[in-house]
């Protein structure tokens, strides 16, 4: 086994002075928008207490756009990502994502459009520790019928792109955690999904490491196009994208294009 002793080129290293401004990035194009969340409310509910978690969320996500949601701890943010990409249920609103309203899914297209069109990246990196990394990125695709022998050639060449080539068989659990995060955003957009969502995705990671990961999420976005919506507390990250939603008590207080 031999590999570089960087395996990040220079290129993916956070740069906000890079990031193109909206208007440049919207010129020539129709403005189309990709998620659109109107009035949504969540609340949970124990024997005890009621938390209204979302209050009234409005939200519009353009394809292409890289979009930072921001604001304290316990404000609603991780509520918001997963009522928006249908990974739990909200209580009233809508959201349409691709010209479609998540009501009108059925849990089964869900799952299927989630597999086919979204990608997560997650703090806690969520990757089977015992299988190696290559397992791990084409497991989406596996799960979507890819074949095996086109799915684990995919999977080399996401590896590869995310600048790990050469750990396509070590195991998570031997590798560090901007590399490990690295293979999650491997597996996260090995399906080549319009949409991807970040949920504290530099969280665990040190300084370096996180604008080393955030730098390649941002070629990414702009090589592939993809929408990425990121979670974050991390201002350094927030500056990185195109925009900062700025959340407050369950609802949005600031859309701010950057
Ligand atoms: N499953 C749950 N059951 C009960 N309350 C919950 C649940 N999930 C979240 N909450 C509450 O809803 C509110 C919003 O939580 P959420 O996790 O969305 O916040 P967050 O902005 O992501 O916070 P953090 O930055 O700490 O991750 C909080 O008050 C939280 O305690
Ligand atoms: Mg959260």
């Amino acid at each position: 086994m031999s590999h570089t002793p960087s395996e990040t080129p220079p290129e993916t290293q956070a740069d906000s002075s890079q990031r193109p401004k909206r208007e440049e990035r919207m010129a020539g194009s129709e403005s189309a928008a990709i998620v659109v969340a109107e009035k949504i409310h969540k609340t949970f509910r124990s024997s005890e207490i009621e938390v209204h978690a979302l209050r009234g969320v409005d939200l519009t996500i353009e394809a292409g756009e890289m979009v930072a949601i921001m604001g304290p701890s316990g404000c609603g943010k991780t509520t918001l990502l997963n009522s928006l990409s249908g990974l739990d249920s909200f209580d009233s609103g809508q959201v349409t994502i691709e010209g479609v309203s998540l009501a009108d899914m059925s849990d089964r297209t869900l799952t299927d459009y989630r597999a086919r069109r979204m990608g997560f990246v997650f703090q806690s990196f969520n990757l089977l520790p015992v299988i190696s990394a290559v397992e791990n990125v084409e497991m989406p695709l596996l799960v979507s019928g890819v074949r095996p022998t086109q799915a684990r050639q995919r999977a080399l060449k996401g590896l590869a792109d995310v600048g790990l080539a050469d750990w396509a068989s070590h195991r998570p659990m031997q590798l560090a955690g901007g590399q490990i995060q690295r293979v999650a955003i491997a597996r996260a957009l090995v399906n080549n999904p319009a949409l991807v969502w970040a949920d504290e995705p530099t969280g665990n990671l040190d300084v370096a490491t996180s604008n080393e990961v955030l730098g390649l999420m941002r070629q990414l976005n702009r090589e592939q196009g993809q929408t990425l919506v990121i979670v974050t507390h991390d201002p350094q990250v927030g500056e990185l994208c195109d925009r900062i939603v700025q959340m407050k008590d369950g609802q949005i207080i600031n859309y701010s294009d950057q």
